[in-house]
């Protein structure tokens, strides 16, 4: 049996904002997705038949990607992510199921982190109508802290540049890395769950609706550019609070933009006291919010106490590996 493990993600800066061209930067979680592959008498995906269209990452993967023709095979899924709540397990399955598939068929082959984010972000592209930022499974892949945009973004360092014909036509992206400094190794997320559901989809529809309705909307969608580089530059020289400072001020654009929720709220205020900084993390309305703290124990007890689950993780965990 091979297994293969790959990490959640958290956005840190940048959501919505890299809908309309802003860089958006994530870090890969402790927690993630395994998944197990075996050679079995029948395709079987966790102990039920598998059924290739209701998994369509899955079938991309196997058909599309690796042409798949050998012996049927037991796939099992394990995750510690919540999720439909913005933590990328969609990505961190792909980038695993990939990972597995390609270990079973060439084992002597060392995983290549930039070929698996392109092989899951084809496969997130086909189960979601083409619709699909490489954000997830490129920080799923490789780990760290990924910095997505429409352009080159300073003091990041390249690592591959991406397209998709999306059905609003084709769209580029380039996805670079920022190195996490030793200072911030005393540093610890604490995610915050509320609980809720939430669609990504609808949250950037509502947002794109918002700003047509009222246009002078788009200066939160600037300022978040500008947060985003301002904490870009503070993770870069490990300076902590003027980190927390850029989530604090973050949350308040996204507040203004409307996709925060009065439970998501609710766990940024009971965090805050602990914490450097909080915000809502991904698309909002439900979903996450995220502290940096170095007392994740207190963070999470008040997380708690406020109605959350809370989940502790360091910065930037390795990306996808085999397990
Ligand atoms: O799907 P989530 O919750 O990780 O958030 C997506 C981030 C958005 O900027 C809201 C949408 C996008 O495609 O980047």
């Amino acid at each position: 049996m091979i297994s293969a493990f790959a990490p959640g993600k958290c956005i840190l800066f940048g959501e919505h904002a890299v809908v309309f061209g802003h860089p958006a930067v994530a870090v890969a979680v402790d927690h993630g997705v395994t998944v197990s592959v075996s050679e079995s008498k029948d395709w079987v995906l966790e102990g039920k038949p598998f059924l290739k269209d209701r998994h369509p990452h899955i079938s991309h993967i196997l058909e599309n990607v690796f042409q798949y023709d050998g012996a049927p095979l037991c796939i099992d899924i394990e995750s510690s992510l919540f999720s439909a709540a913005g933590m990328g397990s969609s990505a961190a399955l792909s980038n695993a199921l990939a990972a597995a598939i390609q270990c079973h068929l060439t084992p002597d082959e060392p995983l290549d982190g930039v070929k698996l984010a392109r092989i899951a972000h084809s496969a997130e592209a086909s189960a979601q109508k083409g619709r699909a930022s490489p954000t997830d499974t490129a920080t799923s892949a490789l780990g760290g802290c990924i910095v997505v945009s429409d352009t080159r973004v300073d003091g990041t360092r390249h690592i591959f540049d991406t397209e998709l014909d999306t059905p609003e036509g084709k769209r580029h992206w380039s996805v670079s890395a920022v190195d996490i400094p030793e200072d911030l190794e005393q540093s610890w997320l604490v995610i915050g769950y509320t609980g809720e559901g939430s669609s990504t989809g609808s949250m950037v529809a509502k947002v794109a609706d918002l700003v047509s309705k009222n246009p002078e909307k788009m200066g939160d969608l600037e300022s978040i550019g500008k947060i985003t580089k301002a904490g870009l530059t503070a993770l870069s020289a490990g300076n902590l609070e003027a980190l927390g400072m850029a989530m604090d001020a973050c949350h308040h654009k996204l507040q203004s933009l409307e996709v925060s929720s009065n439970k998501l709220d609710m766990l940024v205020l009971a965090a805050r006291p602990h914490s450097l900084g909080a915000k809502l993390t991904g698309a909002g309305g439900g979903g996450c919010m995220v502290a940096l703290t170095t007392d994740p124990k207190r963070t999470s007890e008040a997380i708690e106490v406020a109605g959350g689950i809370p989940m502790i993780s360091k910065l930037g965990s390795e990306g996808v590996r085999i397990s």
